[in-house]
C-alpha cells in the first residue's frame, strides 16, 4: 500500500505540480579547480574570483552556457543551463529550472535524464542526447530550436545486451553523419545517424575515438559534469525571460488563495457589478459540457460503484497486481479458513480466463471458508442479496454448503443451505435476506460433511442496486452520479485504459459476456480489476441516467509511465504493427457490438446480454494524455483513419497529453490539425489560483481547429475555495462553448482508506457517500446547462464610502468593463493581472447567462470569489415576462469543506435582477415559464 501511496504521491508532485522556480538575479557559482571522471577531458576551469554580473548590456555578445543534469536527483528535474564569461565562475540560469526532462519509464524510478550532452546540429537545431539509465538498452534524444520548446523524444534500441552512459558527440561534415560514443559496461561503442531518427548499430571502439569534452562546475547541486556551448548572449537572456516568466506566473497563481484574501482586498467592503446583457450577440453552445469521468482509481469499481459485496470473488488477485510488495496480495486475498483444508487449484478451471479456484477439504461440518469483503460487509436489515457460487463436487455423494452472514460479534444475519451435487462447474444461486444492519459483516462458508468442494466465482449482491440490475451498480453511488445529471460518461479511464505496459491494456472484449468468462487483470493503480463492471455495465448506465457513452479505447500503446518491462518502458512498447490490424478490428467491433443489429455478429453479443436494441454510440475517444511519439502517430493514424473510413457517423476524439502546455499538448495539437480530427482530450490538474488565472484560456483558442473536450481537470483541493475556481472556470468554459463541448471533473469516486489520488469528486465508505463542495458546484452546473450563450459585459463599482487603497488607480471606484464574449474566431486579449487592484477584483467574480432553448429555461450563473458581498444588476429585459424563478446558492467559508446549496424555489422572475452574492458563493437563477 505504501508503495501505491508512494506512486500515487510521486505523480502528483512531479506529475501534476511543475512548479518551476527562477530569479532575477541568478546566485554565482565557481567552476570547480578539479576536473572529475576516468575520461579525457579537455575542459579546465579554473578559478578566480566570482562574475557577479548577469546578463545584461555590459555581458559580450556571446556567452559559455553550461548544460547538466543533477545525479542526485538522477536527472529527474531535467536539463538545466549556466552561463560563464570566461569558463570560470558560472551563473545559474533560471534557478535550476528543467528546461526538458525525461519522459521514459514510471514516476519515481525512472523518467531519468543521465549524462546529457547537448549540441547543435549541422542545421542549427540544438539536440539533446542522453542516458536512460545504467543498464537498459535504449537512450533518449529530443531536439528543439531555441532551447525551449523540445519537440518528441525519441528512444532508440540498441543491442540487447548494450547499455549506454555519457555520450558525446560529434559530426562528420563528409559523410553528414553524427557519431555518437558511450560508454556500455566496461566497453566504448559507437553509433550513427544522420537525422535522429535512424541509428547504425552500435560497434565497439578504441577508447582514442571516445573523447569526452565535459567538464565539472561546482554549482549548489554540487560538483556537476556538463558540456559547453558559444552561444549568443540572447540566448541566455531569453532562457533566463523564460524561466522568469514561468516563475511569474506561479507567483501570481499562488497569490490566489484565501489566506491573503483579507489584506488583498481589505479596501473594499462591497461592490456593485453591473451586468448589461448582450442578446444580440448570442450564439450556439455544445448542450452536452457537463458530463462525468470514471476511472477504476481509488477502488472506483470493484469495491466502489459495481455493487459486488464480495472481494476477490474469483481468487485472481495476483502479486503482480502489486508489482510483488505486498505478500499478502494473492489468491487468497480476502479470503480466511478456520478449520478447514483451503488451497487454490487452476486444474480444469471454471473458465481459461479465470484460471484459479479454491479448494476446500473438511474433515467435518465445522470449518468454515471466510470472506472479509471490502472493509466488511455492510447490510441492510430486510434487505434481500444475491448469493451465487461455481462449484464442482468430486466426492460420491452431494454435500451441503451452508451460507452464512455473521455480524462481528458472531450472531448470524442470514443463512441458507445449498447443495452440491453436479461434477461439473455449475452455478447455485440462492437469496438471503439480513435479520440487522451491519456495517462490517462477513460471509461463510460452511460444508456440511467431511470432503472436499471447488468453488469459483463466489458473489453476493445486493438487490436493491441501481434500477434493480443484476450484476449492477451500488445504488447510492450510482444515484450521487446520476444526479449531476452527467450528458455523458467516460469510462473505463485514464490511465486505467492505456495501462501498465502493452499487456495491462484494457481490452473491452475481455469485460462482456457472462462474467466467469471475463478476463480479470492488475489494475495501474496496483490492485485488481474484476472487469464485472464492463463495458455492458457502462453502456446500459449511461442509457438509464440519459448520458452519451465515452468510451476511450488505448492508441495501441500503453501508459507513458508504465514500468520497464522486456518490452521497453512507456510507450517505446508500442502493439507491434502485426497486431495492430486485429486491434484495430476490435476498435471497429465495439462499434458493431453498441450499435449493430441484434442479427449483426457483435449486436448479437449485446443483445445476448440482454440489449436488443442499439446503444446509439457516438463518440469514441483514441488515447489517454499520452506521449505523442512517432510509435504513438503510427498507431492512432492508423486507428483513426479506420474509423472514419467504416463509421464516419462517430465522433473520434484525439489527444494532446497530461498538461495545458508543453511538448505532448504541441505535438498532440499539431497531429489533430493534421489529421483533422474533430475533437482533442485536454487534461490539467492546476491550482485554484491557475484556474482563476486563467478563465481566458478557451478564449485565444482558433475556432476554425478541433473541438475541445476538457477529459479530466481539477484544481488540487476539496475546499469551497478550490470548488468555486472551478465554477469560475466553469463560466469561462461556457462562454467557450462552441470550442468547449464537452468537461469530465476527475477523478469521480474514492473509497475512504483506499485512495491512490486525492481530490476526487464523491468520497464513500461502504455506508456512507460524502458529495464534496467540487460536487456541489458540478451539480449546480450539470443541471443548469444551456445551448445558447448570452454574452454580458460588467461594469464594476465599489460605494464611495469604501476606500479601495490596494487598488492600483487609488480611487474609490474600480471601473472595469471588459467584453467577456468571445468572437467565434481570433482571439481576445487576456485582461492583466495586479494583485489587489483592479484585475484582481475582476477575475473572482463569474457571470454566464444560457438559455436551454428546448425547454425555454433562462439560467444565471454568479460565482463570487471575493470575501465581500456583491451585488449585481442585470437587466433581463423582456426575457423574465410571466416567468417564475428558482435560485441556489452555494456558500460558506473559503476553507469549507462542506457548504449546504439552498433552493429557492418559484420567485416571481423581475425583469431587473438585483442580487447580493454572498462572499465566496455560486448563485444559480433558473428561470422557467
Ligand atoms: O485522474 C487520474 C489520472 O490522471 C488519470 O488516470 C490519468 O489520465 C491522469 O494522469
Amino acid at each position: 500500500m505504501k508503495k501505491v501511496l508512494f506512486f500515487a504521491l510521486v505523480l502528483l508532485a512531479s506529475h501534476k505540480g511543475r512548479s518551476q522556480s527562477g530569479q532575477a538575479q541568478p546566485p554565482v557559482y565557481p567552476a570547480s579547480p578539479t576536473l572529475t571522471g576516468s575520461l579525457t577531458s579537455t575542459g579546465s576551469p579554473s578559478l578566480t574570483g566570482p562574475d557577479k554580473s548577469p546578463v545584461s548590456t555590459g555581458t559580450p555578445d556571446s556567452v559559455f552556457l553550461f548544460s547538466y543534469a543533477t545525479p542526485k536527483d538522477k536527472g529527474h528535474s531535467g536539463l538545466h543551463f549556466a552561463w560563464s564569461t570566461d569558463k570560470k565562475t558560472w551563473n545559474l540560469i533560471g534557478n535550476e529550472y528543467g528546461y526538458v526532462k525525461s519522459d521514459y519509464g514510471e514516476w519515481g524510478s525512472q523518467k531519468q535524464m543521465n549524462s546529457p550532452y547537448l549540441f547543435q546540429d549541422a542545421a542549427g537545431q540544438w539536440r539533446c542526447v542522453w542516458s536512460l539509465n545504467e543498464s537498459l538498452d535504449q537512450f533518449a534524444c529530443a531536439a528543439s530550436p531555441d532551447l525551449i520548446d523540445w519537440g518528441r523524444q525519441r528512444y532508440p534500441y540498441l543491442k540487447q545486451n548494450q547499455s549506454f552512459r555519457q555520450p558525446v558527440v560529434h559530426y562528420n561534415k563528409t559523410t553528414r553523419e553524427y557519431l555518437i560514443a558511450f560508454i556500455s559496461g566496461d566497453q566504448y561503442l559507437r553509433t550513427t545517424t544522420k537525422d535522429f531518427k535512424v541509428f547504425t548499430p552500435a560497434v565497439s571502439v578504441p577508447v582514442s575515438q571516445y573523447t569526452d569534452d565535459r567538464i565539472t562546475v561546482n554549482l549548489p547541486a554540487g560538483s556537476l559534469r556538463g558540456n559547453v556551448a558559444k552561444v549568443p548572449r540572447q540566448v541566455v537572456e531569453r532562457l533566463d525571460q523564460f524561466s522568469q516568466e514561468k516563475q511569474h506566473k506561479a507567483d501570481q497563481a499562488r497569490e490566489e488563495s484565501p489566506k491573503n484574501d483579507s489584506t488583498r482586498f481589505a479596501g473594499i467592503k462591497s461592490l456593485t457589478a453591473t451586468v448589461t446583457l448582450k442578446p444580440e450577440s448570442r450564439k450556439p453552445i455544445s448542450s452536452s459540457l457537463i458530463g462525468v469521468f470514471f476511472e477504476d482509481i481509488n477502488y472506483a469499481a470493484d469495491g466502489g460503484l459495481y455493487a459486488e459485496l464480495l472481494q476477490n470473488r474469483d481468487f485472481e488477485y495476483t502479486p503482480g497486481d502489486r508489482k510483488y510488495h505486498d505478500s499478502t496480495w494473492n489468491s487468497k486475498y480476502s479470503w480466511t479458513a478456520k478449520g478447514l483444508g483451503f488451497t487454490i487449484d487452476s486444474a480444469a478451471p471454471l473458465h481459461p480466463n479465470n484460471p484459479h479456484y479454491a479448494v476446500l477439504d473438511a474433515t467435518s461440518s465445522k470449518g468454515a471458508l471466510i470472506n472479509s469483503g471490502y472493509d466488511g460487509i455492510p447490510l441492510k436489515k430486510g434487505d434481500e442479496y444475491a448469493f451465487s457460487v461455481f462449484a464442482r463436487n468430486p466426492n460420491e455423494k452431494s454435500t451441503g454448503l451452508l451460507v452464512k452472514l455473521v455480524a462481528q460479534d458472531g450472531s448470524i444475519l442470514a443463512q441458507a443451505a445449498l447443495n452440491i451435487d453436479a461434477q461439473q462447474w455449475q452455478k447455485y444461486p440462492v437469496t438471503l435476506t439480513a435479520a440487522a444492519d451491519a456495517s462490517n459483516a462477513s460471509l461463510e462458508l460452511q460444508m456440511s460433511t467431511g470432503g472436499r468442494l471447488m468453488l469459483d466465482m463466489v458473489s453476493l449482491f445486493p438487490k436493491k442496486t441501481f434500477k434493480g440490475r443484476s450484476n449492477g451498480m451500488r445504488a447510492d453511488l450510482a444515484e450521487a452520479i446520476a444526479a449531476i445529471h452527467p450528458r455523458f460518461i467516460r469510462f473505463p479511464g485514464g490511465c486505467v485504459t492505456h495501462g501498465d505496459g502493452l499487456d495491462n491494456i484494457y481490452r473491452w472484449k475481455n469485460t462482456v459476456g457472462p462474467i466467469e468468462a471475463r478476463k480479470p487483470q492488475p489494475n495501474i493503480w496496483r490492485y485488481h480489476q474484476s472487469v464485472g463492471l464492463g463495458f455492458f455495465e457502462y453502456f446500459q448506465y449511461c442509457e438509464d441516467i440519459g448520458a452519451e457513452p465515452l468510451p476511450v479505447i488505448a492508441a495501441g500503446v500503453p501508459c507513458q509511465n508504465s514500468s520497464l518491462t522486456a518490452k521497453g518502458g512507456g510507450q517505446q512498447g508500442g502493439i507491434p504493427m502485426s497486431e495492430m490490424g486485429q486491434y484495430v478490428q476490435d476498435i471497429l467491433d465495439l462499434v458493431e457490438w453498441a450499435n449493430g443489429p441484434a442479427t449483426s455478429k457483435w449486436g448479437k453479443l449485446r443483445a445476448e446480454s440482454g440489449h436488443p436494441a442499439p446503444f446509439h454510440l457516438k463518440y469514441i475517444g483514441i488515447g489517454n494524455e499520452d506521449l505523442i511519439s512517432d510509435i504513438f502517430e503510427e498507431r492512432f493514424t492508423m486507428i483513426y483513419k479506420a474509423i472514419r473510413q467504416k463509421h464516419p457517423e462517430i465522433t473520434v476524439i484525439g489527444t494532446v497529453g497530461p498538461f495545458y502546455t508543453g511538448t505532448d499538448y504541441e505535438q498532440g495539437w499539431d497531429l489533430a490539425g493534421r489529421l483533422k480530427i474533430p475533437m482533442v482530450d485536454e487534461h490539467y490538474y492546476e491550482s485554484p489560483g491557475w484556474f482563476i488565472n486563467n478563465q481566458d484560456f478557451y478564449d485565444h483558442y482558433d475556432r476554425t481547429k478541433p473541438k475541445v473536450y476538457l477529459g479530466e481537470y481539477a484544481s488540487w483541493g476539496n475546499t469551497l475555495f478550490n470548488a468555486l475556481s472551478e465554477a469560475l472556470y466553469l463560466t469561462s468554459l461556457e462562454r467557450n462553448g462552441d470550442v468547449v463541448q464537452m468537461a469530465s471533473y476527475a477523478p469521480l469516486l474514492a473509497r475512504e482508506k483506499h485512495t491512490q489520488w486525492n481530490p476526487d469528486l464523491i468520497y464513500f465508505s461502504n455506508t456512507e457517500v460524502r458529495p464534496t463542495v467540487n460536487y456541489e458546484v458540478q451539480k449546480l452546473f450539470g443541471n443548469n446547462a444551456g445551448n445558447e450563450y448570452l454574452p454580458t459585459t460588467i461594469q464594476l463599482s465599489v460605494p464611495s464610502t469604501d476606500h479601495s487603497p490596494t487598488s492600483p488607480t487609488g480611487q474609490s471606484s474600480v471601473p472595469s468593463t471588459e467584453q467577456f464574449s468571445a468572437p467565434s474566431k481570433g482571439q481576445v486579449t487576456a485582461p492583466s493581472t495586479s494583485p489587489g487592484g483592479d484585475q484582481a477584483v475582476r477575475k473572482r467574480l463569474g457571470v454566464s447567462v444560457v438559455r436551454d432553448t428546448t425547454n425555454d429555461v433562462i439560467i444565471i450563473k454568479l460565482v463570487n470569489l471575493l470575501p465581500i458581498p456583491t451585488t449585481v444588476k442585470l437587466d433581463l429585459g423582456d426575457l423574465t415576462k410571466g416567468r417564475q424563478a428558482e435560485r441556489s446558492v452555494l456558500h460558506g467559508l473559503p476553507d469549507d469543506k462542506a457548504a449546504p446549496v439552498t433552493v429557492t424555489a418559484t420567485l416571481p422572475a423581475d425583469q431587473v435582477l438585483n442580487e447580493t452574492l454572498p462572499p465566496y458563493s455560486l448563485t444559480v437563477w433558473k428561470i422557467h415559464r
